[in-house]
């Protein structure tokens, strides 16, 4: 943690800031753990889907700028993933994390076993008038699963463009549920009208999940079994060539293959970030971030331009500001691995539901840790709930134990949520109102430098610079005890 305080703050000097070769590859696969919990997924699933998607392309010979598209194509495979997370979760009435993970397992285009999987798994724990009230609903959406995997494929090939990446990598990565049958979603492409990247990635992330969750047989049992009807049967002949290369699928299975998977990029493609493709990335998971609850459009972005507008009436430099950006826009990356049950969750949150909510920062902190570029500030983006009298979470940290950058994205992101419009109140609070309310916390619980800077900025340029649309929609506070710290919150 940052030693930086109020009492002594000064603006790192610009050479902090700078960016020494850091690979392209790095960047991604480390924030590919952040979709993997979306996914509801062990952390490493995408980058272990990549190992396996490469093995398969080498033994088919694919050609070398082929390989770099499915190698960033397949660990992007489900940035879509949190674009109807929210869906899923009221669709089902259950943890969309635990639908999503029995999606990949449970083969659901049989109309049968769709229903058996419905009755079993709608709103667990309620009771069975609840149940059954949610199964009917379900079923009488049958459309509800295609739309589901559209906005998701879609939103992932988006994505994946977004952030630079080529025509061919977001093909795979929209062309993902595809079934060589031409049963698959979302545009029923059959043979070798789905896009071969797309092909590969479909076969080896079915393979990664079942070989994490059952063993090698078992993986390359569903996959010969699927042959010709999900999968490439080309693909799956290429697949069971290494079924006994022993040292291939000991790397695969070993807790943190990121190492192994830098070995299979090919060499003649490996790029190193920039400060443009930072920005890029950080705007292109603050994306991923936001679409994850309906209650936290544009979060990122607004806590984002609130921050920039504070370090600037501090007297940070350009440079610095467009550090610490990339820093709000992934503050709260964090909640891609909570529930929607709990994000949006209109009610008073249970004890331990808040207890979930709370390892939203953990998450941010590890996921963060992860990235070479951003490692810098990722304990800074956790603290975000951290109070100066250490009643914040998770670490109950108090005023002279958390940096100025962290206690001005503090500010910035109760800014940002007061802001908000809410689900009970069609309007904005009043800026006034926001303020008032900000300013009985100042000097007690958020930093009084940062939230007079915010003041300052707002008196003389108006308002914040949002990115892109206002906030539509924000999260209410949800306290296990029902305190409202600040009468609003969660953000
Ligand atoms: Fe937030
Ligand atoms: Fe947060």
């Amino acid at each position: 943690m940052s030693t930086r305080t109020i009492a002594n703050h000064q603006p790192l000097p610009a050479d902090e800031f700078e960016i020494s070769s850091v690979a392209l590859a790095d960047v991604v696969t480390a924030l590919s753990y952040a979709l993997d919990i979306t996914e509801g997924q062990p952390a490493g699933h995408s980058t272990k889907s990549c190992l396996i998607s490469m093995r398969i392309a080498r033994e088919i010979g694919l050609p070398t700028s082929a390989q770099s598209a499915l190698f960033y194509g397949t660990l992007l495979k489900d940035a879509g993933c949190s674009s109807n997370a929210a869906k899923v979760c009221s669709l089902f009435g259950a943890d969309d994390r635990e639908i999503k993970q029995s999606f990949k397992i449970h083969d659901l285009t049989h109309p049968g076993r769709a229903l058996s999987y419905m009755v079993r798994n709608v709103a667990p724990g309620k009771s069975l008038r609840a149940r059954a009230a949610k199964l009917i609903s379900l079923v009488a959406q049958p459309s509800a699963g295609k739309q589901l995997i559209q906005t998701r494929c879609s939103r992932g090939a988006d994505i994946a463009r977004k952030l630079g990446f080529s025509r061919d990598a977001a093909a795979a990565v929209r062309t993902l549920d595809e079934h060589w049958n031409g049963h698959g979603e979302p545009d029923g492409l059959a043979g070798e009208q789905i896009p071969l990247l797309g092909r590969i990635a479909c076969l080896a992330q079915t393979v990664e999940v079942y070989f994490s969750t059952y063993g090698l047989i078992a993986a390359l049992d569903v996959a010969q079994a699927r042959s010709k009807t999900w999968f490439d049967p080309d693909l799956v002949a290429a697949l069971q060539s290494f079924r006994n290369d022993t040292t291939f699928w000991q790397t695969v299975d070993q807790p943190d293959a990121r190492a192994a998977l830098s070995e299979y990029e090919p060499a003649e493609k490996r790029m190193s970030v920039d400060d443009d493709r930072l920005d890029a990335i950080s705007e292109g998971f603050a994306d991923v971030i936001d679409a994850k609850s309906p209650w936290t459009c544009k979060h990122s972005f607004g806590v984002a331009d609130g921050l920039v507008a504070i370090l600037g009436q501090l007297g940070y430099s350009d440079e610095q500001r467009r550090y610490w950006r990339r820093a709000a826009l992934l503050h709260d990356i964090g909640k891609l691995g909570v529930s929607n049950l709990i994000l949006d969750k209109p009610d008073r949150l249970t004890h331990d539901e808040f207890q979930q909510m709370k390892r939203h920062v953990d998450y941010t902190r590890q996921i963060l840790e992860l990235v070479p570029c951003f490692r810098g500030f990722a304990a800074d983006a956790a603290a975000h709930h951290e109070k100066l009298d250490g009643s914040g979470y998770s670490l109950g940290l108090t005023e002279h134990q958390l940096s100025l950058e962290s206690k001005a994205l503090c500010v910035a992101d109760i800014f940002d949520a007061l802001s908000a419009k809410r689900p009970y109140r069609k309007n904005h609070l009043p800026l006034d109102q926001v303020l008032e309310i900000m300013s009985g916390e100042a000097g007690s619980k958020i930093c009084p430098v940062s939230f007079e800077a915010l003041k300052m900025h707002l008196e003389t340029q108006g308002s914040l610079h949002r990115v892109g649309p206002s906030v539509e929609l924000a999260c209410e506070t949800k306290t296990s005890t029902g305190e409202n710290p600040l009468p609003v919150r969660e953000s």
